[in-house]
């Protein structure tokens, strides 16, 4: 194999002279009394230890290639096929290309669905090298249009009348040129690559950050604003730890990779290609969704144009979440763990913050169970489903996640049925942060 795991998952600092030059001094002019523009060095990644592709786009609850390398070690065999029914940022996809495995993922955002793409699309260093050129000079003489960024909700970009905004107006006005500019390239696989570049490093030029409680005011924003130069600094930046994973990694095996932007839940019953290996991890219980952690990416990049679109993408995603309301519907499988949990949080419902999270529960496991049904229909007879899931917990009362899937595994007539803890993690805030919770791998074969 011309690029064994071992060459991708170690760690890749290295300089490549090859990479296009960004803006540096001359080009993007005298850094701004607030920019952050330092001249450095722009092809090289200067943020230490990441590894390839993952460094593409910080995606936190992302898996190791490790993970997906040691899944695919276990069956013993080299396996032929490989699903993911909730893609994320597209790890077993690309791990799998690099094994030389033919994969299948879903993944439910379509900007996450992008990024996915752009890992794993045959796109050359030569090709990236020219457009960046055609791009920059065509980003040189475009003129600034705010009505680019119309759609955008009210607290996105600066005006008058505002007390917040997520961009300065320089910085939204700098930001339209560069969507004019990406949306004129002509191929698509360059494209996607540019607006999943511009999508790595939206938040870090904005006034605000996001983590697993959604999105927050930097402190003191208004005295720190970004400024264009620094969206110029961090674009050309990324474009090249981007650009340098392409070049290294281009002649590695193309196995067919099939990226689905659309709701596991039914586009796994639209499968027919059965596989070795099923490995994934749903979103946990927790009331987070991707979908607000994400949303910076999906407006600014158009991917939604109104809150019905917003409302639209909740819908499809895992009813994980009491965001928006829904029906809820339960397993059908038997677990008695399940029972005794949903009659606990029932017992609670005045003390919980939303009083449908019982509800929601039950939803999530029949939500997982519908996977799983797919799952077993799509699965080898030798074959294995590996899942990575996290506990949770409400008003005190845990959700034991892995243990329930396995009682409904079991179920639905899995033979092969173990769960092994591998992480503690520390539950939210909102539940007195210092509960620890588990993260687990439940295994599963015919
Ligand atoms: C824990 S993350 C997966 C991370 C992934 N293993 C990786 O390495 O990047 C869960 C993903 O499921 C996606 N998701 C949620 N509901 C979905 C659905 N109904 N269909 C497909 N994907 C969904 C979320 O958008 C999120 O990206």
């Amino acid at each position: 194999m011309r690029n064994p795991p071992e060459r991708y998952l170690q760690t890749l600092r290295e300089h490549f002279a090859q990479a296009p030059q960004w803006f540096g001094p001359q080009s993007a002019g005298q850094p701004s009394a607030r920019g952050t523009a330092t001249g450095a060095a722009l092809t090289t990644y200067q943020d230490g230890k990441e590894t390839a592709f993952q460094r593409w786009f910080h995606f936190k609850e992302a898996f190791s290639p490790e993970f997906v390398t040691a899944a695919a070690g276990s069956l013993g065999y080299r396996p032929r096929h490989v699903i993911d029914p909730f893609g994320g940022s597209g790890t077993s996809a690309i791990t799998s290309q690099l094994l030389s495995v033919d994969a299948t993922t879903v993944e439910v955002n379509p900007f996450l669905a992008d990024v996915i793409k752009a890992k794993v699309s045959p796109l050359t260093a030569d090709k990236l090298r020219s457009a960046a050129a055609d791009f920059q000079a065509q980003l040189a003489g475009m003129r600034p249009d705010l009505a680019r960024l119309d759609h955008l909700p009210a607290t996105f970009v600066e005006a008058p009348e505002k007390d917040r905004w997520i961009f300065p107006r320089d910085v939204a006005e700098r930001l339209a040129q560069y969507l004019t500019c990406i949306e004129s390239i002509e191929d698509t696989d360059v494209l996607r690559f540019f607006r999943v570049v511009l999508g790595a490093v939206l938040v870090d030029c904005s006034n605000v950050y996001v983590n697993g409680k959604g999105r927050r005011y930097r402190g003191a924003w208004k005295q720190n604003q970004p400024s264009p130069e620094r969206l110029d600094e961090f674009f050309g930046r990324q474009f090249n730890t981007s650009f340098e994973d392409v070049l290294r990694f281009e002649d590695r095996p193309r196995s067919r990779v099939t990226v689905i932007n659309g709701d596991s839940r039914s586009a796994l019953e639209q499968l027919q290609e059965e596989a070795d290996l099923i490995v994934f991890s749903p979103p946990y219980p927790n009331s987070f969704d991707y979908t607000d952690i994400y949303n910076v990416e999906l407006w600014v990049l158009g991917y939604i144009g109104s809150s019905a679109d917003n409302h639209a993408l909740r819908n499809q995603t895992l009813r994980s979440h009491v965001q928006i309301r829904r029906g809820y519907d339960g397993p059908v499988g038997e677990s008695a763990t399940l029972k005794r949990t949903l009659t606990a949080l029932g017992e609670k419902r005045q003390a919980l913050w939303a009083t449908d999270i019982p509800e929601m529960v039950g939803a999530y496991f029949r939500d997982l169970e519908r996977i799983l049904e797919q799952s077993r229909r799509l699965l080898v007879p030798n074959g294995r489903i590996m899942m990575v899931v996290g506990d949770s917990r409400y008003a005190n009362v845990r959700i034991e996640v892995a243990t329930i899937l396995a009682e409904l595994a079991r179920s639905m007539g899995f033979g092969r049925v173990t769960t092994k803890e591998v992480r503690q993690m520390r539950s939210s805030a909102q539940q007195g942060g210092e509960y620890q919770l588990s993260e687990s791998i439940v295994e599963l074969g015919h």
